[in-house]
């Protein structure tokens, strides 16, 4: 597995609506990969690979996949006269992961997110009103943030035999998945439409507006889940290392049973390891294809993933590439489900 390609896409500075600089990292592995690129008016990715093996007087069906490209990140509402800058969230940041790490801006301005000290009982989650970003500035001044300015956390991936950890795998590690099953896929009996989307993380907005554009006959997300198997983890089944999740419902969508089903069929021809996922919170952009225009039946295969939302997501590279075999063996036929 292309191990740098991964660690490319999450070291990349990508907040929900700032997705030009890991749009063009993803266009550039793309080439020679599709047929067609073009950027939507949201800012999406869409690339085109025409089916090329399509039955004699047979329309080739329209899937498209999505993976978005944007990660959770901060956005500046106040600096005060000494120069700390206080933040709000942009997507589903937790306090209580926040404190000590490093955040990055745009222009490669780099602070530290700390917090008050002050009564507080010790038992509960900071509020973000608690915590500030110091980015070394002596007053508000000669501070290089201005309010509205987005950050992202700073990290680097690293790796553990076959456990990855990283920022942003939520959803690189999906990003990842989707151009490497492109460059698996031989041939396809189906016009596949790989979406790169934006703003997922604010509300599944990119998928929504690409949905609409790419009128789909079949949807197929690819992002991160949640896993049960660390200590006092929430009860759920799936764990890292046991293969790829295929969902059947998260808090946003209930996958379409015959495409989970034709997805769970695929896993066992091809003896790829797989899990059901059921994600009681957290939505994906398989809500947004699936309700787009009229509808449209949609799934989505899930990287198991530890600690989501955090500086130090951790994937297993078996799952990973599970998720990519079950994506090539899907598209590589026909997806008839009705
Ligand atoms: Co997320
Ligand atoms: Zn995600």
């Amino acid at each position: 597995m292309n191990i740098e390609l991964l660690r490319e896409l999450t070291e990349t500075w990508g907040p929900s609506g700032q997705e030009a600089r890991i749009r063009v990292i993803i266009e550039g592995h793309l080439h020679g990969l599709v047929d067609e690129m073009r950027v939507d008016r949201m800012g999406s990715l869409i690339a085109l690979k025409r089916a090329t093996a399509t039955a004699k007087g047979q329309t080739p069906k329209r899937v498209m996949l999505s993976a978005h490209m944007d990660e959770i990140g901060f956005i500046i509402t106040h600096v005060d006269e000494k120069g700390f800058a206080r933040f709000s969230n942009v997507g589903g940041l937790r306090t209580l992961t926040l404190v000590g790490n490093r955040v990055i801006f745009a222009d490669g301005v780099i602070g530290t997110i700390q917090i008050e000290k002050g009564p507080r009982a010790a038992s509960e989650a900071p509020g973000f009103e608690q915590l500030f970003i110091d980015v070394g500035a002596s007053d508000k001044k000669s501070s290089p943030v201005k309010v509205g300015d987005m950050g992202a956390l700073l990290g680097a991936m690293a790796q553990r035999g076959d456990r990855l950890i990283g920022k942003s795998m939520d959803d690189r590690a999906g990003v990842f998945v989707l151009i490497e099953a492109l460059r698996q896929l031989k041939h396809s009996p189906n016009d596949v439409y790989a979406v790169f989307s934006v703003q997922e993380e604010v509300g599944l907005r990119g998928a929504r507006t690409s949905a609409y554009g790419v009128n789909p006959d079949i949807g197929i997300a690819l992002d991160v889940t949640l896993t049960g198997d660390f200590p006092e983890a929430p009860l759920m089944e799936v764990a890292l290392g046991k293969g790829t999740a295929i969902k059947v419902m998260d808090s946003s969508v209930i996958a379409d049973p015959r495409l989970r089903a034709l997805m769970v069929q695929r896993a066992k021809e091809a003896h790829i390891p797989y899990q059901l996922e059921v994600l009681t919170a957290g939505g994906t952009d398989t809500a947004a294809i699936q309700t787009s225009r009229e509808g449209a039946p949609a799934g989505c295969i899930s990287i198991p993933t530890r600690y989501v939302h955090s500086i130090s997501e951790m994937v297993d590279v078996k799952d990973v590439q599970a998720s990519i075999d079950l994506l090539t063996a899907i598209l590589s036929k026909p997806i008839d489900i009705d």
